[in-house]
Order: C-alpha cells, then structure tokens, then sequence
C-alpha cells in the first residue's frame, strides 16, 4: 500500500492524525509550510509513535512543489487539512483566505489527477450549516455563513462535488469537524495558537496558567438552558481516528460523501468551565461579558450517518477532554516553543 500524504500534517488535528496513521501502520508523508505551525509538533508525533515520517516543506498552492513530492513517493490517498482558519482574521483579510483555501484545493486536486491519485478526504466544518437548525445531518442544505473562512469550506464542497460529477474515479470523503478540543493524552503534542487564542479551550488554558488575566464568556443572555452558547466538543484523538474509518471507507468507495465528526451532544459555555474546574482542579478567573457576532447559539451533531457508515462513533467525554488539554498546557506553557 502506498503513502498517506496529509497536508497541513504540522497543525492540531493534523498531528493528531499522523500519529493514528502511524500507529496503525501506515506510511506518512507531511506537506506543511508552517504557517499556523511548527516543525517541533513533526518531532514529537515520531517521538510519541517510534516511528518516522517523511516531511516536505512548501506552499499547496506552488504546483511545481507538489508535482515534485508526488513524482518522488507512491502516494496512495490524500487527507487535506492544510488551510487557515480563524473566523475573525478571515473578515479581515478574506482574499488570503479565498487564495490559501481554494487555491491550495485546486492545486492539490490537479496535481492528484495528474499522479492519477483519486482517493481524497477533506477537512470542512460544521459551519457550513449555518443557522440551520440543529441536530445538523448531512442532509441538510447549508445555512447562511457568516464570514468568508466558512465560505471558503462551503465552496471547497462544491468544488471537490462537481470533479467527483465530472470525473467518477475519485473516492472523496468531506469531514465536517464540530469544535475539537483536547490532546494526545502523552501531552507531547496539541493545539499551539499564535497570539490570544480566538477559540474557547485554548483560552481558558492560557487564564488558567496565568498568562491571560480573565475569560470573557461571550452572552449569558441566549435561549439555552444557563442562557451561554451551546457546541459540540469532541476530543482531537477521537477526530483524528475519524480520518483512519475515513480512509478505511475510501478504498471501497467511489464518489463523494460527507459526514459529521462530533459527539451528538451539546455542552455549554459554563458546563464546559465548571468541568475544567473539577477535572483540573483549578479556579478560573472569569465574567460573563456580551455577546460575540456571528455566535450562533446552538450548534451540535447528528453522527448517526458516520456511526452507521464509517463505524466510527467518538467515545471520550467532556472531563477527557479537559484532562487532556490541561496536561498539555502544562507540560508545554510555551507551547512548542520551549
Ligand atoms: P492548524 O492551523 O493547526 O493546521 C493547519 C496546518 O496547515 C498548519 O500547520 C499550517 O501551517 C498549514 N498550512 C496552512 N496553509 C498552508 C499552505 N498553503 N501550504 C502548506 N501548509 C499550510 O488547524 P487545525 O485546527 O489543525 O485545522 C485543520 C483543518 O481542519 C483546517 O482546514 C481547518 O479549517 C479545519 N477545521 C478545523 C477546526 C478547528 O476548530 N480546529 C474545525 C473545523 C475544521
Ligand atoms: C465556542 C463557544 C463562544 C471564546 C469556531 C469556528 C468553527 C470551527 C470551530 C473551524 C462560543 C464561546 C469563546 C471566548 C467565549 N472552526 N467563547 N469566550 O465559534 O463555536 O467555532 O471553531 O472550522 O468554524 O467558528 O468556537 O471556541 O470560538 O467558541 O465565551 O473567549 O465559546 O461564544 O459560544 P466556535 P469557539
């Protein structure tokens, strides 16, 4: 069996993944240009596993780059994660969003067709549904995106959807991620955010060691039942072996599919504070402030269609989730940068 090339394989989920993918034996080959990332979270995912990975450093966008890491390994399938993905810096600077997103897709998907290698799994999110209403199954049409990152998965969609309607020897599988949070419970690798996190977990991690004063929690004034927003969490780990069912469904599949990866269930803002004050055992210094735009209030998971099709259903629970953050926010205060 050929090579998984996972681009982006430097980021959270996607060191994450690489060592599941090693784990279960798996060639991996890296393209990273470290934009969002370091090559310290390459290190650790070989030290964690014992086992190496072949790494390139480059653009997505540069096809001469990828034409050459393709023409020197046998790559059998692509999972694709490298992109940008903050919310509020893709309003402020939506073309670099367009440009890196769409046009790192259509290099990637042109250089694959031309090594004939059609087999693809997409990384998107769970804000293409917009302000549907929630449980969100893939079914539904996608709601009203708020800003131009979540168009930029939208539109990958559509792009990847019309070549498996042009071309029926691609196997292409879309993974819309609810919110992940957690580590690889080794504590050796996790999500490294530059500057003050926009996401809610990495937040309360730099509060809780002291690097940031207070955590703003955004609206306590919303119809939920402690009136703050409602998300789906699930543990990286369990996204990560998300992608190894993914691929598994690859090999005897042809077209194109998406599934949810979460857990089905909702937690809120101050459930989500409350656990990591128990599990962690420490005080969080917080307020509730207003509201945040474009917060929808409510957003979780049908995963019956990935738990049927994929066997794949995530099993650690909010406490895990917090354990695991915990321990990789204090072994590493720095992040990667030691
Ligand atoms: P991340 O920023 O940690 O990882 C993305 C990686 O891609 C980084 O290592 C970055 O350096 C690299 N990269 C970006 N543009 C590149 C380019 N042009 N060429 C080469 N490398 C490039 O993000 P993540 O949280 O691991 O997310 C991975 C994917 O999952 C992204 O596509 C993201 O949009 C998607 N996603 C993430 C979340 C989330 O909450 N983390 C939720 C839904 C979807
Ligand atoms: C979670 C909850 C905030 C920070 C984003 C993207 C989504 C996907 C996952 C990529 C919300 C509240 C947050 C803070 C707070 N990413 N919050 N104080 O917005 O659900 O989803 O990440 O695809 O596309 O939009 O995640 O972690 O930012 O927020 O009260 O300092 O925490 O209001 O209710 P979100 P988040």
């Amino acid at each position: 069996m050929g090579s998984v090339l996972v681009t982006g394989g430097a980021g959270y989920i996607g060191s994450h993944t690489c060592v599941e993918l090693l784990e279960c034996g798996r060639e991996v080959i890296v393209i990273d240009n470290f934009v969002n990332s370091s090559y310290e979270s390459i290190k650790r995912v070989q030290d964690i596993t014992g086992k190496k990975m072949k790494f390139f450093e480059g653009d997505m966008r540069d096809r001469d780059f990828l034409r050459s890491v393709f023409s020197e390994n046998e790559v059998d399938s692509v999972i694709h994660f490298a992109g940008l993905k903050a919310v509020g810096e893709s309003c402020e600077v939506p073309l670099e969003y367009y440009d890196n997103n769409l046009n790192s897709l259509i290099a990637l998907c042109e250089t694959m067709a031309g090594f004939n290698v059609k087999k693809l799994v997409f990384s998107s999110s769970a804000t293409v549904y917009g302000d549907n209403q929630p449980p969100y199954n893939e079914n539904m049409k996608p709601g009203l995106i708020t800003n131009p990152y979540g168009r930029t998965k939208y539109m990958a969609e559509q792009i990847l959807s019309d070549l498996s309607i042009s071309d029926g020897e691609w196997s292409i599988l879309i993974l819309r991620y609810f919110n992940p949070i957690g580590a690889h419970e080794s504590g050796k690798i996790g999500e490294d955010p530059k500057g003050i996190p926009n996401n809610l977990m990495p937040y309360i991690l730099k509060v809780a060691i002291g690097e940031l004063p207070e955590l703003k929690v955004f609206g306590g004034d919303y119809k939920t039942p402690d009136g703050t927003c409602i998300r789906d969490y699930i543990h990286v780990v369990d996204l990560a072996k998300g992608h190894i069912s993914a691929l598994k469904k690859l090999d005897k599949f042809k077209g194109f599919d998406i599934y949810n990866l979460g857990t089905g269930k909702g937690c809120s803002v101050l459930e989500l504070i409350n656990k990591f004050e128990e599990v962690c055992k420490v005080n969080l210094n917080y307020s509730v402030g207003d509201r945040r735009d474009g917060d929808l209030p409510v957003c979780f998971a049908d995963t019956s269609k990935a738990e049927k099709q994929l066997n794949w259903k995530a099993k650690y629970d909010i406490g895990r989730m917090c354990e695991d953050s915990w321990r990789w926010q204090i072994s590493n205060p720095k992040g990667y940068k030691r």
